[in-house]
């Protein structure tokens, strides 16, 4: 079988991919491992930059977003029991939208099987030949012109950059997040970010109905030592200020996913292209990870198209240098906004104080309030 692209992966990357070149007339084939039920269902990440809205509405698959989405102008950052509202869109004249990273691949799923384009379902990618564009999957090869590895972080595609090609940068941070999904009305209006000795607590949302609240816990935590109600005691502890009540509901679902930081680099080797957490990961602090999935793919189906119509290379040729200007900004930011947030069980007075002193900076001063809110927004780069 051939294809003008084959694209391992539909996570958020691949399928936004494979719309985006549909729209341009570029033939793709989808190879996925999983179900296409365990990719509809699999919790993750729920917050979209602006511009990351824009993008979906583009490729045509935003109606259910605008219908069903909510748009945020501010988020609070709280600390000694007070909560600090960060004015994002009075700040930046952007905003941002929740809605479920669940709820976009259904969408993008949904866009694809209408087009009656190809999506293998329980195909498993077992490798990619980078030099010569071949996938080799359990049903046979896929000889493509060009592959996007849009297969995570454990997929097969950064295996196939030579190792002595392949740089990596990495942090790995002793927490986890224990997040959680409750059929009970959001308590509050905005996402709260909260620092607390006991470990950060973050309040977010998927719909009027629908709560998602996360709480630091340990890298490796075991689930199966958090009942529902030691979770809702904990994140009423970290959440506590006065005159609000946390209120709590059946939690439909919940799981711990440890953080890390990592980077590889180049993103493409001969006619293979990566993008999304294939090639990087960012600790979830700062809602980039979805973002920068779909910040890659705009700039690689642009660089496509741009060969596809004028048989210029150059788009594609520094297609990693012009993703990792954002993926590292936004590496520092998720990095930054941990350091801040969470706490140290290993950490000393020192440590507490800058953190509790940076709060305060950003709480108070505009010019640090802007430059929060400019990179959780979203920065045109
Ligand atoms: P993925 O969504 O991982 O998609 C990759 C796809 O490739 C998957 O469908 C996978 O099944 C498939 N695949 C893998 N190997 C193969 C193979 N060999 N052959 C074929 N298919 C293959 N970000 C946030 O901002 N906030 C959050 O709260 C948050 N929570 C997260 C929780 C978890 C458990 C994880 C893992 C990530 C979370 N993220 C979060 C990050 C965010 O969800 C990711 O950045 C986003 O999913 C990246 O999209 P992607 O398409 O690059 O990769
Ligand atoms: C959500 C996740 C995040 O990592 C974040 O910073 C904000 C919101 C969420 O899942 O809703």
């Amino acid at each position: 079988m051939k294809t003008q692209v084959g694209i391992v992966g539909a996570g958020p990357a691949g399928l936004t991919l494979a719309r985006l070149l549909e729209l341009e007339g570029i033939d793709t084939v989808v190879l996925e491992s999983r179900s296409r039920e365990y990719c509809e269902k699999r919790l993750r990440a729920g917050l979209l930059e602006q511009r990351s809205g824009d993008l979906l509405r583009d490729a045509g698959v935003g109606g259910r977003m605008d219908a069903e989405g909510i748009v945020h102008h501010g988020l609070s950052l709280q600390f000694d029991g007070e909560r600090h509202r960060v004015p994002l869109f009075d700040l930046t004249g952007r905003s941002v939208i929740l809605y479920g990273q669940t709820e976009v691949v259904k969408d993008l799923i949904a866009a694809r099987i209408d087009s009656g384009l190809p999506l293998q379902f329980e195909c498993e990618v077992e490798s990619v030949d980078a030099e010569r564009g071949v996938v080799r999957h359990a049903g046979g090869e896929l000889e493509c012109d060009l592959v996007a590895g849009c297969d995570g972080f454990h997929g097969v595609s950064r295996p196939a950059i030579p190792a002595s090609t392949l740089r990596t940068a990495e942090r790995e941070y002793p927490f986890g997040w224990l997040g959680i999904l409750a059929a009970v009305a959001p308590s509050m209006d905005e996402l709260v970010y909260a620092h607390h000795e006991r470990g950060f607590a973050l309040l977010s949302l998927r719909s009027p109905t629908l709560s998602r609240y996360y709480l630091q816990v340990a890298h490796d935590e075991d689930i199966d030592e958090w009942t529902d109600d030691r979770i809702w005691e904990e994140l009423a502890i970290r959440t506590v200020v006065d005159g609000w009540t946390l209120h709590e509901g059946p939690i439909l679902e919940k799981g711990v996913t440890g953080m890390r930081s990592f980077v590889a680099s180049p993103m493409q080797h001969g006619r293979l292209y990566l993008a999304g957490d294939a090639a990087h990961i960012v600790p979830p602090t700062g809602a980039k990870g979805l973002n920068l999935a779909l910040a890659d793919v705009r700039l690689l189906a642009e660089a496509i198209v741009h060969r596809h119509r004028t048989g210029s290379e150059e788009l594609l040729q520094t297609y990693t240098e012009r993703c990792l200007r954002r993926v590292w900004r936004a590496e520092h930011f998720s990095w930054w906004m941990t350091a801040m947030l969470h706490t140290r069980h290993d950490g000393d007075a020192f440590d507490l104080e800058l953190q509790r002193s940076q709060l305060r900076y950003v709480t108070s001063s505009e010019a640090a309030a802007h430059s929060l809110a400019e990179n959780y927004v979203g920065l045109e780069l």
